[in-house]
């Protein structure tokens, strides 16, 4: 199995996605069974690690996002991964309209999908330490949820 996060920048909360769920996984025994990735529908902050505040809030939590550094998402990525979650309605639609005509993964949005009290990720990059802390309670619970659907589909 392999799975895709994007975001915006991909250097908030896909990368934290990305990391919680590594964990998770190793956790759970199943890392060597499920590739990992994220990435951004911008191109701003390509190339780069993850933002301070990010990078600090998960370390504080046990993931070290330090490794990751940021890519934009492309349409190929429709053909390599088999679910690709997005962290909220925008970049949703953008993969909407970046999936070739033909399909490959399977495209949703993730807090949505396990149904948490909110549908989306918000957006943490303008705001105070207390959104970075959100993103990290929203993504941990949707985590589990997640390695519970893989752990049934593997
Ligand atoms: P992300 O957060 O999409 O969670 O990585 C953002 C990062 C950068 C920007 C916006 C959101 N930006 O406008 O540069």
């Amino acid at each position: 199995m392999r799975v895709l996060f994007v975001c915006l920048g991909n250097i908030c909360r896909s990368p934290t996605a990305e990391g919680v769920l590594r964990h998770k996984l190793r956790e759970a025994g199943l890392a060597a069974r499920v590739e990992v990735d994220s990435a951004g529908t911008g191109d701003w902050h390509v190339g780069k690690a993850p933002d301070t505040r990010t990078g600090q809030a998960a370390l504080r939590r046990g993931y070290d996002l330090s490794a990751l550094r940021a890519r934009q998402v492309s349409a190929e990525d429709f053909a390599r991964f088999d679910l690709i979650l997005a962290m909220d309605a925008s970049n949703l639609r953008h993969l909407e309209r970046l999936r070739p005509s033909g399909g490959g993964a399977e495209l949703d949005l993730f807090l949505r999908r396990y149904q948490l009290a909110l549908d989306e990720v918000p957006d943490p990059y303008y705001g105070g330490e207390a959104g970075f802390e959100q993103v990290l309670d929203l993504i941990e619970q949707a985590g589990d949820a997640l390695v519970r659907e893989l752990r049934e589909r593997l």
